[in-house]
């Protein structure tokens, strides 16, 4: 099997991150984590990748000042050089502009802490609670210019409980990403989604787990 080469993009604690290297240790998952890369030098995610024996990186995007043209350079050349095939973002905290996002069309992916297209930006679980909104979730899409949008490849929903804390609600929602974000990178990697119309379509059967979190998915024959 060809593995997909694939970096994962991180800012912070990276447990998404370590989701993606579990799952990508098994041989017959169709994605490899080549490297980490983060553009924070004290970001803890490089610590548990180097620690897992993966390949890391820093590009560091104070270095490069307001100049993002060339900081988003620096990024693609060393992807370039690890020959990256497939790019995750994993809580990576910089806003990517139109031409490195085209760099990657269809083969870049980010995880957000809502059932998009509700509570795109920062903050949520607090929007989320102060909504008074009944569920909540994550959702993995491919990334466009414009920022949390994209087409949908899986989400994830949770209840929202009356007593619930933003803390509380984060930690539901969180162990959901880190059971579709590497669902959704194995249906890349392994060439199943396609994108039409600005929409995922998702080729062949799934386990039945997995259709809880691809809605209109083809179910499994039986
Ligand atoms: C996650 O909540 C993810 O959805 C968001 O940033 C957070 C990253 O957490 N994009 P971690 O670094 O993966 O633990």
């Amino acid at each position: 099997m060809n593995r997909k080469r694939t970096a994962i993009l991180i800012s912070g604690r990276g447990s998404n991150m370590t989701a993606l290297i579990e799952a990508a240790r098994d041989a017959r998952y169709p994605a490899e984590i080549a490297l980490v890369l983060s553009n924070r030098p004290d970001a803890a995610g490089l610590q548990r990748a180097a620690e897992a024996g993966i390949a890391t990186a820093i590009v560091d995007h104070k270095a490069y000042g307001k100049d993002r043209a060339a900081f988003e350079h620096a990024l693609q050349e060393v992807l370039t050089a690890h020959r990256i095939e497939l790019v995750c973002l994993a809580g990576f905290m910089r806003i990517l502009t139109a031409w490195f996002v085209a760099q990657w069309p269809e083969r870049m992916l980010n995880i957000h802490p809502a059932l998009l297209p509700a509570f795109k930006g920062l903050d949520t679980h607090r929007r989320a609670l102060e909504a008074g909104v009944r569920e909540h979730g994550a959702t993995v899409h491919f990334v466009v210019p414009e920022m949390d949008s994209g087409p949908i490849i899986a989400r994830a929903r949770v209840p929202v409980l009356p007593d619930d804390t933003e803390d509380a609600l984060a930690a539901r929602v969180l162990a959901m990403e880190h059971r579709i974000y590497p669902l959704a990178l194995k249906l890349v990697a392994s060439g199943r989604v396609r994108v039409s119309d600005g929409r995922c379509v998702i080729a062949g059967p799934c386990e039945d787990e997995d259709a809880l979190f691809l809605p209109g998915l083809i179910k499994k024959p039986r």
